[in-house]
């Protein structure tokens, strides 16, 4: 397959766009919230909800009714219009390529709060024509209105032909920040035999040997989801951008939503949705850094004040390497304590 040449890879697609990123911005964000913001009340809440959560995002697509969806996008300017974010992300997740509502989404959103934007959601993205699509349309868009900082792009997991092009997803584009699993679509789009948004299914289980007795034998149930999110785990980290675990439909069962969100987080996840304000709470505790990571990270950062040569400590070697990840752990707590008193004052902070 022919490719685009390496130096032309960060240059901007239309002339007067913005260059795109050759790194991510350090941002928190651990749990990207969902709201759907055709529903006044909702709108209202937005200057709460941008204190507790790490990303607002205005939901265009599934589960905002067709006759609502022109009332979800004027709903989403007016909030990103009327509310000051600071350190609070503000994404959009926009209808899909094919439908009838998008382009107006996207031209409309992009002139009229594209500056305050950080992150389109792109839902059921199949290959990485479709990230080329969005790309270049907002290259021009962003040329078109002077925008100065570059509109990233999240693409979700939501398809059987995504998943197998995971990778060319992930490396489509230097706008691409990262990519959630979508297991609702997923499911749909295998015909998987499941009518649940994430978590387990008893049924999906290894049985022990047979032993000869009547004894009930042990069944084990197995993650319906690992194989995915691991490819995708790989497919993001190997392209240096973000992993995320998507939707938990059960708001009633907390343990399991926690289980699900940990073990997305154990596999390399940096976050994950919430749909209903009980979630956030557990994708704090989740996914924010360790205390005792911080806390070690710290040692480093004082032991090399200015990032080079090597040190030990606590009989580990340190060097410019390890000086770089703990900058990281470091820069993501204090953006915690910076919103959470909690967590400061188990970072020290
Ligand atoms: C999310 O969009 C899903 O389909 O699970
Ligand atoms: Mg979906």
């Amino acid at each position: 397959m022919s490719m685009k040449l390496p130096r032309d890879f960060y240059k901007p697609l239309a002339i007067g766009a913005p260059a795109p990123p050759h790194e991510l911005p350090v941002r928190l964000e651990r749990m990207i919230h969902f709201i759907p913001p055709h529903i006044e009340k909702v709108r209202a809440k937005v200057p709460d909800v941008i204190d507790q959560v790490d990303v607002v995002l205005g939901n265009l697509e599934d589960a905002i009714p067709v006759d609502a969806k022109e009332a979800a996008r004027r709903g989403f300017i007016q909030l990103a219009h009327d509310n000051n974010f600071e350190s609070t992300g503000l994404w959009t997740r926009i209808n899909a390529l094919n439908s009838p509502w998008v382009l107006d989404d996207i031209l409309q959103i992009v002139e009229q709060v594209g500056y305050k934007l950080d992150v389109i959601m792109l839902p059921k993205v199949e290959g990485p024509w479709d990230i080329y699509y969005l790309d270049q349309l907002l290259a021009q868009l962003e040329a078109r209105f002077g925008l100065r900082k570059p509109i990233l792009i999240h693409a979700i997991l939501e398809t059987a032909q995504g998943v197998n092009n995971v990778e060319a997803i992930a490396t489509a584009s230097p706008r691409m920040h990262g990519m959630s699993l979508g297991p609702a679509d997923l499911a749909a789009s295998r015909a998987m035999k499941t009518t649940r948004v994430g978590g387990g299914h008893p049924e999906y289980k290894v049985l022990a040997d047979m032993t000869g007795d009547d004894a009930p034998r042990p069944a084990f149930q197995q993650d319906l989801w690992h194989y995915t999110l691991a490819r995708m785990v790989d497919a993001c980290a190997a392209a240096g951008i973000k992993a995320f675990y998507g939707p938990f439909g059960d708001f009633a069962d907390a343990d399991a939503c926690e289980a699900q969100f940990r073990n997305a987080f154990l596999l390399g996840c940096v976050g994950a949705w919430t749909l209903h304000p009980s979630q956030v709470d557990i994708a704090k505790r989740v996914f924010s850094p360790d205390p005792a990571e911080v806390a070690f990270a710290h040692k480093i950062i004082t032991a090399m004040p200015d990032g080079s040569g090597a040190v030990m400590i606590d009989g580990k070697m340190q060097d410019d390497a390890t000086w770089k990840q703990a900058k990281v752990v470091v820069d993501l707590a204090r953006l915690v304590a910076a919103k959470d008193p909690e967590m400061a004052n188990r970072y020290g902070m």
